[in-house]
């Protein structure tokens, strides 16, 4: 039932009852046999679901939206897969613009935000050939129709939307849709204006917020991200650049 309006992405969906992880079902696919250019796995459930920074991923039962996505992505040099990563972004946050959903926004590297809370969040893995990208695996997890969570700092669809369910189906429609679409833009040499988007929605951009690092807690405000992909800060008129692992954001709660 699920027919995205594509010319590649998501033509072959392969569906999972449950499995370990969609990212290590898009890998074995990868090992095993030649693949399809766009091929898509969705789950209703993960044993083992994995998140960013090593954390799992955890989601109730059918409920959300756990796929994974694989792209031959040839067309990219190593020092560029930082792009992948916002095209990829930008891509989940335009889907979900297009269903009407609002105050979404995306906070660095590739979180989904809606209301200044998580909900949804993406996980890429690439593969390399010699100095070359070959292709990657896109993991995207999507918090649709789930209520409760531990984190006080996550959200779904349903609840931000205050509707009782929201159709899974559509939203991975639009994301495989837009993901081909800003792919095209990728590939044509247009990333530019993907970026513009990006920093045009970045959580937290041009605003004073308050950063922990291994220097301690500071005030600061995001002015950019470089080529490679690290935070660009302004604290006390000083610019530096941080990469994943060393910053994180403090939220007043
Ligand atoms: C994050 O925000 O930390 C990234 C979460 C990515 C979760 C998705 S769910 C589908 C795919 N399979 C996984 O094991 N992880 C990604």
């Amino acid at each position: 039932k699920i027919q995205p309006k594509t010319f590649f992405v998501g033509k072959n969906l392969i569906f999972l009852p449950s499995c370990h992880s969609t990212n290590d079902i898009a890998n074995e696919i990868i090992q095993n046999k030649e693949f399809i250019d766009g091929t898509v796995i969705l789950t209703d459930h993960q044993t083992a679901g994995r998140g960013q920074r090593g954390n799992a991923w955890e989601s109730n039962i059918g409920q959300n939206i756990l796929m994974s996505l694989i792209v031959k992505t040839t067309f990219l040099s190593l020092e560029k897969s930082f792009d992948l990563s916002i095209t990829v972004a930008v891509s989940v946050l335009e889907a979900l613009q297009t269903l009407g959903i609002q105050n979404t926004s995306i906070k660095w590297p590739n979180d989904l935000y809606i209301n200044e809370k998580k909900t949804g969040g993406i996980l890429i893995e690439n593969s390399i050939s010699g100095n070359k990208m070959s292709h990657s695996i896109v993991g995207i997890g999507i918090n649709v129709n789930q209520t409760k969570f531990e984190n006080i700092r996550a959200t779904s669809l349903c609840l931000e939307l205050k509707q009782e369910q929201v159709s899974r189906e559509i939203i991975v429609e639009k994301i495989c849709e837009s993901i081909e679409s800003n792919l095209e833009l990728l590939k044509s040499g247009s990333f530019k204006k993907i970026k513009e988007k990006y920093l045009l929605n970045l959580f937290g951009k041009d605003q004073l917020r308050v950063f922990k690092s291994e220097k301690g807690i500071f005030e600061g405000e995001i002015v950019g991200i470089s080529d490679q992909g690290h935070l660009k800060i302004i604290s006390q008129n000083e610019e530096k650049y941080y990469n994943i692992k060393e910053i994180e954001y403090l939220f007043d709660d």
